[in-house]
């Protein structure tokens, strides 16, 4: 694997990043002693980042995990804005509810159970921003369900589509195969202007037109 940062300017750039608060440093740990993929503090610094660029009142999360990047989010949005989490694990949403209250945010999220390309069509939007961290080999069906439901200049946020660096090898797994199909495909969408930038394992960041 080739990774995406250099080793020294990742270590640089997580020296700079101030510390979180209580909860959010417990999850971290919490993730990183279960080895579950989180978005992380440099990532989950530019959602945050992004909510108040967009001045982002709504939010759908496609694979919330356990809330992390739920509550990036959450603290960019105004009183009376919302993100609408989604996760197949009902595990994730226990211990996300438990989360989200110690953090504050409990009163701007709405916690869903079950397949997010499914709980999406219930919803009409218009989104601000769009977050997509499902199963990678079914990126590509986000595509189609975020154009209707996000606003002119709202955002589509994909994560890890550079994939430790082996989005450029020859794909040997429905992962990699799944990332450079959603890449090929956002890049070429008309609706979408979309940039990667290769901050952990990459975000693609494609505003509507
Ligand atoms: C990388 S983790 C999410 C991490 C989270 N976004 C964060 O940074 O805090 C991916 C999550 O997506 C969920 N997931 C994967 N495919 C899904 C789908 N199609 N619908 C709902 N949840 C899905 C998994 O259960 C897992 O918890």
């Amino acid at each position: 694997m080739i990774g995406i940062i250099e080793p020294r300017i990742n270590e640089y750039l997580s020296g700079l990043i101030p510390r979180r608060d209580e909860v959010l440093e417990e999850m971290e740990r919490d993730g990183e002693s279960r080895n579950f993929p989180l978005i992380g503090p440099l990532c989950g610094t530019f959602l945050l980042q992004l909510a108040i660029i967009t001045r982002a009142k709504y939010i759908f999360e496609m694979g919330s995990g356990f809330g992390y990047s739920a509550i990036w989010f959450a603290r960019g949005l105004p009183a009376d804005g919302k993100v609408i989490c989604t996760d197949g694990d009902p595990t994730n949403r226990e211990r996300a509810l438990q989360y989200f209250e110690r953090a504050g945010v409990a009163e701007k999220i709405e916690f869903h159970v079950g397949n997010a390309q499914e709980i999406i069509q219930q919803y009409k939007g218009p989104f601000d921003i769009i977050f997509n961290d499902i199963d990678k080999q079914d990126y590509y069906q986000v595509i189609d369900l975020a154009i209707p439901r996000l606003r002119r200049q709202g955002v589509l946020i994909t994560d890890n589509v550079l994939w430790d660096g082996k989005i450029v090898e020859p794909p040997d797994d429905i992962y990699t195969e799944g990332i450079q199909r959603y890449n090929k495909l956002i890049f070429d969408n008309k609706h979408f202007l979309t940039t990667i930038v290769p901050l952990r394992d990459g975000l693609a960041i494609s505003v509507k037109l």
